[in-house]
């Protein structure tokens, strides 16, 4: 394979990615951006692959989450705030429940970019480009919004760099400590899912409250005090990748500074292609997402070009094939894995491939659905003998009505009431913790039945 430049990927065909019109414009951001601080460094993405690593072999598990696509209009301290607590409530149900270390990873600070279905939409006969995230263009449907306009980079920058510099704060300034476990709780969550946090919350702050009578504080266990959180995003835009794009002086390798995580989605996995041509040569990890029209044969070859070293934790195989088409499609993929005695770890997405239109028009996605990938995901895991290794999932702590179902039913009709998302529906916080529920529940099971089985 030829050597790795990070602007290597332009000379490969590239897919949904803008057509901007003003190079001069472009090439100023470019220059700009690449002046500017990386977001993330090389021993935290180091950090995170080797806990990622940890999760391929069963010994943690990855929570990922947060926004299908972060908005310049949503941008706030509070909708922050309220996301990184519905993560931690789903860790702290997970870690409680399932007796794992969760490792825990924001789709925040970078998720602004979006592949679309289509390269126009048209709207009372009238036919516009395709919004594509506002990193990119603008949302209101009329031609000058459309406009590709790189300058929206930069304000995608500040606005990760705000949101990480906040989400520092929250990880490590007491708010994540354990102790504030019934302090991550969402007034609106009411319901059965909040009755079963709270006796939780109940049990954990009892057995805290016995370890400082015993003498063990959080000065002696720092690890109660704080969490770490990391971040990632679909590596898209890559003109805004390459320009914080760094070399690590450490080791020489070079970073994708704008996120510890980034992954390729399913739209743009090409094998020749330029988002692949980028991520094989940053030394972060890297998610690949995997979906029905994924051939064993790609994902071979993708496996070798991603993960050249077969090193654990760097290659995360993201599955999102829908409810109901998992037995189909993972245990083909699986076998591939094993045929190429890749290191690999497997990570469920139960939303991308459960997206509809509801007899209202809304774009959703049956609660259901969700839950029933999940267990499908699990169940095809458990038979052959292989690790699940995490959840993926767009969620948010506002109290949204975009996804149908969940203990707190929401109709096709009350999809209307509060749907706020920029690209597609995510769980909102009481449906988080229910899936948090499940996925705690199905681990639980896959310990007992080990441990019958060493017994055994
Ligand atoms: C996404 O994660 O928002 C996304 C577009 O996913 P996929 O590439 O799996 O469709
Ligand atoms: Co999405």
């Amino acid at each position: 394979m030829t050597e790795w430049q990070k602007s290597g990927w332009r000379a490969k065909p590239r897919v949904q990615m803008p057509d901007y019109t003003d190079t001069a414009k472009l090439e100023a951001v470019e220059a700009q951006l690449a002046k500017y601080p990386p977001l993330v460094f090389a021993g935290e993405a180091r950090r995170l692959k080797s806990q990622l690593g940890a999760a391929s072999r069963g010994e943690a598990f990855l929570l990922q989450g947060g926004d299908c696509a972060e908005a310049f209009d949503q941008f706030s301290a509070n909708a922050i705030r309220d996301t990184f607590k519905v993560m931690l409530q789903m860790a702290m149900v997970l870690t409680y429940g399932a007796k794992v270390p969760v490792v825990k990873v924001g789709r925040m600070a970078g998720q602004f970019a979006k592949p679309r279905s289509a390269p126009t939409e048209t709207v009372d006969g009238v036919e516009l480009p395709s919004y594509r995230g506002d990193i990119i263009n603008e949302l209101p449907f009329t031609a000058e919004a459309r406009v590709p306009d790189p300058a929206k980079m930069l304000q995608a920058y500040t606005q990760a760099a705000a949101t990480l510099n906040l989400l520092r704060a929250f990880s490590t300034g007491g708010f994540a400590d354990v102790h504030q476990v019934h302090g991550w709780t969402l007034g609106f969550t009411e319901g059965e899912n909040a009755s079963k946090y709270r006796d939780m919350a109940n049990r954990i702050s009892d057995t805290l409250d016995f370890m400082t009578a015993a003498g063990i504080n959080s000065d002696k266990a720092p690890s109660l005090q704080s969490v770490d959180f990391y971040t990632s995003h679909e590596s898209l835009l890559l003109e805004y990748e390459e320009a914080l794009t760094r070399q690590d002086s450490t080791s020489g390798k070079w970073l994708a500074g704008s996120g510890h995580m980034i992954w390729i989605g399913d739209r743009t996995r090409q094998p020749d292609g330029a988002h692949v041509e980028f991520a094989r040569g940053v030394l972060n990890p890297v998610g690949l997402k995997c979906g029905p029209t994924t051939t064993a044969e790609d994902l071979k070859i993708l496996m070798s070009k991603l993960n050249p070293e077969n090193e654990a934790g760097k290659l995360t195989l993201i599955a999102r094939f829908g409810a109901g088409k998992v037995g189909e499609h993972l245990p083909r993929l699986i076998k591939a894995v094993a045929e190429e005695g890749a290191n690999v770890t497997w990570v469920c997405d139960p939303m991308h491939g459960n997206t509809i239109k509801s007899s209202t028009g809304y774009k959703t996605r049956p609660f259901d659905s969700v839950l029933r990938e999940v267990k499908d995901f699990f169940a095809v895991h458990n038979a052959e003998g292989t690790v699940p290794g995490g959840v993926h999932f767009e969620m948010t702590g506002q109290d949204v009505t975009e996804c149908t179902g969940g203990v707190r039913a929401v109709s096709e009709e009350d999809l209307s009431d509060r749907y706020h998302t920029a690209c597609d529906p995510r769980l909102n916080a009481s449906q988080s913790l229910e899936l948090a529920f499940l996925v705690a529940e199905e681990l639980t099971a896959r310990r007992e039945a080990e441990a019958a089985a060493k017994v055994g």
